[in-house]
């Protein structure tokens, strides 16, 4: 059982046959219409290989337009499709669940505009985030947010899921950053939100139900966001405590004392470390004089490189003297700086090296967060270890169970015991990562039903099949 949710195929979509594939060569050329078998192999299987569609068709449009069209005809055939960025994401929505046609959104990848007074970026939707963050360090800018998979997802991908990151905890979530948006209905209608005004209060907001909706009302085609300018003061500790108590009192602390300069606050446990230095090649511990109980990354951006610094240090020194951190360095460069980003971005590949992982993005108080680690470690006993890490400074656990290879009993001991102790703490099931399939039929551990029921009145078509 790698993915428990079993659902049927809609008997009311149709089946894609010879005809729509000449019609999609016709609207976009041979060479954007691809049926080659290792490519749509590729496109059928997510980014943890635990999901697998069995598409025949993906289409990749290189204009507004042409995703108009698309969506048009595959609305009035009745072909089912499902929207693809990056393909990063992690709970099973990137890929078909049947034989979705595929709208792979890559070729939509040219910047438009930056202005450089605002520092408003608008750029289509398959521009992938760390072109993006690289075209803006040219101009003075970084991107408000920044994640493990910033080589291979797509700001529409981002905006899509609602993505939250590295940098939430200083620049804020997406539903902020992003001015406006260009998105096309299931019925092929072109709906342009794409502003680019930090105020505009001419009724609905329409472009925030876009944001986090992961291609349920349609496909997002371009973005303008806002980009905070590039500050030359950046600074990155990384830090031993003890017990999960001193981590979330060095939070408080660092907000507190910090404030204005604080960019983030990660943390990783010791199974999360060790499972690092075991599966990721050139993996170091920064600190390796003895394990330690958890370890924390605190980042600083400001612009003034002496005050930060010296900032930094003495909230560090009197965290050490006052017993919160047993250990600590700072990065010396950059290179050093990105060795231990390194070690808290990899997890997640360390995870998939391990074997097999069962993964859940919880948002939960912070007081409570690691309590349900601990439980959980008794639940699994000898049978999965568990791992812990996440965005601290936002109270966003990535709790990861992995073991040698899927299995129902595993799955057992984790589901829905995990649901209902985060719907019980008034937590949520998905922190930043969606529903997608994985999930989409858990949303009433954090959605009330009234809540759920009222969407589907304003979607015109439900295009997924979840
Ligand atoms: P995809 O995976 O291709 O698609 C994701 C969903 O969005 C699917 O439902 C898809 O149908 C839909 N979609 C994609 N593009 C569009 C579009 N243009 N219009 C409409 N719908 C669309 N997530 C976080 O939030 N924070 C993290 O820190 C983080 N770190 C990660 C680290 C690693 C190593 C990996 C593998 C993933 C991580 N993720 C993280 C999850 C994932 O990367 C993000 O969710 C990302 O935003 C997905 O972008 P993508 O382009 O890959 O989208
Ligand atoms: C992360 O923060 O590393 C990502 O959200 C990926 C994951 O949860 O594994
Ligand atoms: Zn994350």
């Amino acid at each position: 059982g790698s993915a428990a949710t079993v659902i049927e195929r809609n008997t009311s979509f149709s089946t894609l046959n010879s005809d729509d594939v000449s019609y999609f060569k016709e609207l976009l050329g041979e060479k954007s219409v691809v049926e080659d078998e290792d490519v749509l192999l590729t496109a059928n299987t997510d980014w943890m290989r635990k999901y697998k569609g069995s598409s025949k068709l993906l289409l990749q449009p290189k204009t507004t337009h042409e995703v108009s069209q698309i969506l048009k005809y595959c609305n009035s055939r009745c072909l089912p499709v499902v929207p693809q960025g990056g393909n990063t994401g992690l709970v099973g929505g990137s890929v078909p669940v049947f034989d979705e046609v595929i709208i792979n959104m890559g070729s939509m990848n040219n910047i438009i505009s930056l202005d450089k007074v605002s520092g408003i970026l608008v750029c289509e939707a398959g521009c992938i985030l760390e072109n993006l963050i690289s075209f803006l360090d040219n101009h003075g800018f970084i991107m408000p947010l920044d994640l493990g998979a910033k080589g291979s997802c797509q700001i529409g991908g981002n905006v899509s899921t609602n993505a939250g990151g590295l940098r939430l905890v200083r620049y804020g979530s997406l539903h902020g950053t992003v001015l406006g948006l260009e998105a096309v209905l299931a019925n092929g209608d072109v709906i342009d939100m794409l502003g680019t005004l930090r105020k505009d209060n001419t009724g609905y907001d329409l472009k925030h139900l876009f944001i986090g909706s992961e291609g349920s009302l349609g496909i997002v085609t371009k973005v303008s966001i806002l980009t905070p300018p590039k500050l030359s003061s950046v600074n990155l500790a990384f830090l031993a405590c003890e017990d999960y108590f001193s981590c979330q009192k060095l939070l408080v602390e660092a907000k507190r004392r910090l404030g204005d300069i604080l960019s983030a606050f990660e943390f990783l446990d010791n199974q999360s470390m060790d499972l690092v230095l075991n599966h990721l090649e050139g993996a170091r511990n920064p600190l390796p004089s003895s394990m330690h109980n958890f370890y924390v990354l605190i980042e600083t951006t400001g612009s003034d490189e002496s005050y930060d610094k010296e900032k930094l240090e003495a909230f560090l020194l009197s965290s050490m003297e006052g017993g919160l951190i047993s250990d600590g360095v700072l990065a010396q460069d950059i290179n050093q700086a990105s060795s231990f980003w390194r070690i808290r971005e990899g997890v997640p590949e360390a995870l998939m090296k391990a074997g097999a992982v069962y993964k859940y993005d919880l948002s939960i108080p912070v007081e409570k967060m690691y309590d349900l680690v601990v439980e959980m470690r008794i639940r699994m006993g000898q049978i999965a270890r568990v791992i812990a890490y996440g965005h601290l400074g936002d109270g966003n656990l990535h709790l990861n169970i992995s073991a040698p290879q899927y299995d129902d009993t595993i799955l057992a001991q984790i589901e829905p015991y995990v649901y209902e102790w985060t719907s019980e703490h008034k937590g949520s099931i998905s922190a930043e990562h969606g529903l997608g399939l994985m999930k989409a039929n858990k949303i009433f551990y954090s959605k009330s039903p009234e809540t759920v029921q009222f969407l589907p009145l304003l979607r015109t078509c439900r295009a997924r099949e979840h």
